[in-house]
């Protein structure tokens, strides 16, 4: 896996496709990692022939290690921003699912200019209720003392439609492997930077890029109506409802997500 140094901090990420254009950055969700996007960024950058980059943020995977103090939406963003520049990349497509949505929106506030399309996929532009930042503490604590699986039992049942978390095994087993693979510190560490994040709701009427909006019918951790918020706020936005599906969206249904996100890149040409 190539690597980038930047501000000294190693940032791990894959390519797929050509290795010159525009290309589309895809930003993972929490607590996965890049690995998240491989059907979705396989069929892009190998069938498709669009130039696809995936990330590891910061303490996942082989990137270097962070936390257990807060790793900021800010500070994720930044180092995107920082592989972009070691890439020799000006402007860009850039994609979030979920906390890569939260992300998408930190780096918009610093790097509006350089974004020259947006998908943002099961995420929501609000910042945590009082609530919900309690539960990203407990959530940090528990995994300092038991490990990934305290994240497992918290996340899991959140990230799939009921049906295919009764049903898709794999899914619940690919997803639990892949929170299994990150250190509990990175897992800490950027749940208390969610906790941080701003409320992005004042921004969404300044995107000036075209923006895709995805979200899976059932997702219940940011479910339609946040994606149908977001829409009505974006100047230049669409929304496409991915159906039965719930948060992890792209794993669920990878054809209808991967269909929608190729027709965005198409109407961007
Ligand atoms: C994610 O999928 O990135 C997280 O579930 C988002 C969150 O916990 O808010």
């Amino acid at each position: 896996m190539p690597v980038a140094q930047i501000d000294g901090r190693t940032i791990a990420y894959t390519q797929f496709g050509p290795t010159q254009g525009v290309p589309v950055l895809l930003i993972h969700g929490f607590p996965l990692r890049g690995a998240m996007w491989d059907e979705v960024a396989r069929v892009l950058g190998d069938v498709l022939a669009y130039r696809v980059i995936v990330p590891d943020l910061r303490g996942v995977g082989e990137s270097a290690a962070a936390g257990p103090m807060a790793i900021t939406v800010e500070e994720n963003a930044h180092d995107v921003l920082g592989l972009a520049d070691h890439l020799g990349i000006d402007r860009f497509v850039l994609g979030g699912l979920s906390m890569g949505g939260y992300i998408a929106f930190a780096l918009l506030r610093q790097a509006q200019g350089r974004v020259v399309g947006l998908i943002l996929a099961d995420t929501r532009a609000g910042a945590d209720s009082d609530a919900g930042k309690a539960r990203r503490e407990d959530l940090a604590t528990r995994v300092m003392v038991d490990g990934p699986a305290a994240a497992v039992g918290a996340m899991v049942p959140t990230f799939f439609a009921p049906t295919a978390y009764q049903q898709r095994q794999d899914l619940v087993d690919r997803a639990t492997a892949m929170i299994h693979s990150i250190a509990p510190s990175t897992i800490a560490g950027l749940a208390r930077g969610l906790a941080l994040r701003p409320d992005s709701t004042d921004l969404l009427a300044t995107i000036t890029s075209p923006t895709l909006i995805l979200c899976g019918s059932e997702d219940s951790l940011t479910p339609p109506a946040e994606a149908e918020a977001m829409r009505a706020r974006i100047p230049n936005a669409r929304l496409i409802m991915i159906p039965n599906a719930g948060h992890i969206s792209n794993w669920e249904d990878p054809v209808a997500f991967t269909a929608a996100v190729a027709g965005f890149l198409e109407s961007l040409r």
